[in-house]
C-alpha cells in the first residue's frame, strides 16, 4: 500500500530537506513552493494541514523541491516575485529584484516634479522603471538594457501592469548612452567585484545572470562609465540616483563630484547601510 502524504507531513519533510541543503528560510520556502503548486495562499495551507495530497499533486511538487534543494532561487521556480507591492515576472534572464532596491524608487519619487522623463539604466525586469511609472502617471519612462532577453521580460511586465502609455524599453549599452536628455536618471547597475563574486551564495552565483552582477576588479566599472556621461543626459536641475554596494559610497560620490554633479548625498537603507548615492546636474 502506498504511503499517505498529508499537507502537514509534506511541509515538514520539505522544510527538513531544505534545512539540510543549507537554505536560509527553509520553512518559508517550503510553504511558498507548495502553496504555489496547490494554488493556495499561506493561510489556505494552514487550513488544509490534514488534507491528503493526490499522486498528481505530489508529482508536480517533487521536481520543484528537488531543484530548490539544488539552490535554484525560489523566485525562478515560481516564475514571479513581488517588488513595490507589484507582481513581476522573473526568469533566469533577469536579476531577481531585491527589496533594498525599493530605496532607489523611494528616492526617485522624492526627486520627481509633477511631470518629466526618467531613464532607468540596466532595467532588467523593469522593476524600478515600472514601479516609478505606476506612481507617477505624468512621467514618461524609458528602461535601457544590454540584454535582449531581459528587455523581453521588462516588456512582459509592462503589459502585465498596463503601463504601455508611459513606458518603453530600449536596447543599449551604458558605456555609450544615446544623446537624449532626462529629468531623472536612475540605475542599479552591476556593482560586484571579482573577489566578492567568488563568495556569493549559490543561488546568486550559479543561477542569476553574471552580466547583471559583475563590474570589474573593484566593482566600480559601470559607475565610472555611466557617471561621466550624466551631464550629457540630464536636464539642468535633474538628478542622477544610483544604487550602491554598502562600501561604495566614497568612490561613487567622488566620481559624481569629478563629473561636476552638485548636492551629492547618500541615503541609507533600513539596515543602515549606504544604499543610494545621488547628485544633481547644475
Ligand atoms: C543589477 S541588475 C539590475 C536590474 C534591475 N534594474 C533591478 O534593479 O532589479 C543590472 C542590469 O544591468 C544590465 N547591464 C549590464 N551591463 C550593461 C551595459 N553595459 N549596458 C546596459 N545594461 C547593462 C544587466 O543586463 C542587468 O539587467
Amino acid at each position: 500500500m502506498s504511503e499517505t502524504w498529508t499537507l502537514l507531513k509534506l511541509l515538514r519533510w520539505t522544510r527538513g530537506f531544505f534545512q539540510d541543503k543549507g537554505i536560509d528560510n527553509p520553512r518559508l520556502d517550503a510553504e511558498l513552493l507548495i502553496a504555489e503548486v496547490l494554488k493556495l495562499d499561506r493561510v489556505g495551507l494552514y487550513l488544509n494541514y490534514d488534507r491528503p495530497l493526490t499522486a498528481v499533486e505530489l508529482a508536480s511538487i517533487r521536481p520543484l523541491v528537488k531543484r530548490r534543494g539544488q539552490r535554484e532561487p525560489l523566485q525562478y521556480l515560481l516564475g514571479h516575485t513581488e517588488f513595490w507591492s507589484l507582481d513581476f515576472k522573473v526568469t533566469p534572464s533577469v536579476l531577481i529584484p531585491r527589496a533594498d532596491t525599493e530605496i532607489l524608487v523611494e528616492e526617485a519619487l522624492k526627486k520627481a516634479e509633477d511631470r518629466g522623463r526618467l531613464l532607468d539604466i540596466g532595467t532588467g525586469s523593469g522593476a524600478i522603471a515600472l514601479s516609478f511609472a505606476s506612481e507617477k502617471k505624468d512621467w514618461q519612462v524609458v528602461g535601457l538594457d544590454i540584454s535582449p532577453a531581459a528587455l523581453e521580460i521588462a516588456e512582459a511586465n509592462m503589459h502585465r501592469h498596463k503601463l504601455e502609455n508611459q513606458c518603453r524599453f530600449v536596447s543599449g549599452d551604458l558605456r555609450q548612452l544615446p544623446e537624449q536628455t532626462y529629468d531623472l536618471v536612475v540605475s542599479n547597475p552591476p556593482y560586484i567585484s571579482v573577489a566578492e563574486y567568488r563568495e556569493l551564495m549559490p543561488e546568486v552565483k550559479e543561477y542569476e545572470p553574471s552580466q547583471a552582477l559583475l563590474a570589474g576588479k573593484d566593482g566600480l566599472d559601470c559607475y565610472r562609465e555611466l557617471i561621466v556621461q550624466a551631464p550629457k543626459i540630464l536636464n539642468s536641475g535633474g538628478w542622477l540616483l544610483v544604487e550602491i554596494g554598502h562600501q561604495q559610497q566614497a568612490p561613487v560620490s567622488a566620481l559624481m563630484q569629478a563629473a561636476g554633479l552638485k548636492e551629492i548625498y547618500c541615503r541609507l537603507d533600513y539596515a543602515d547601510n549606504s544604499r543610494v548615492v545621488g547628485g544633481r546636474c547644475g
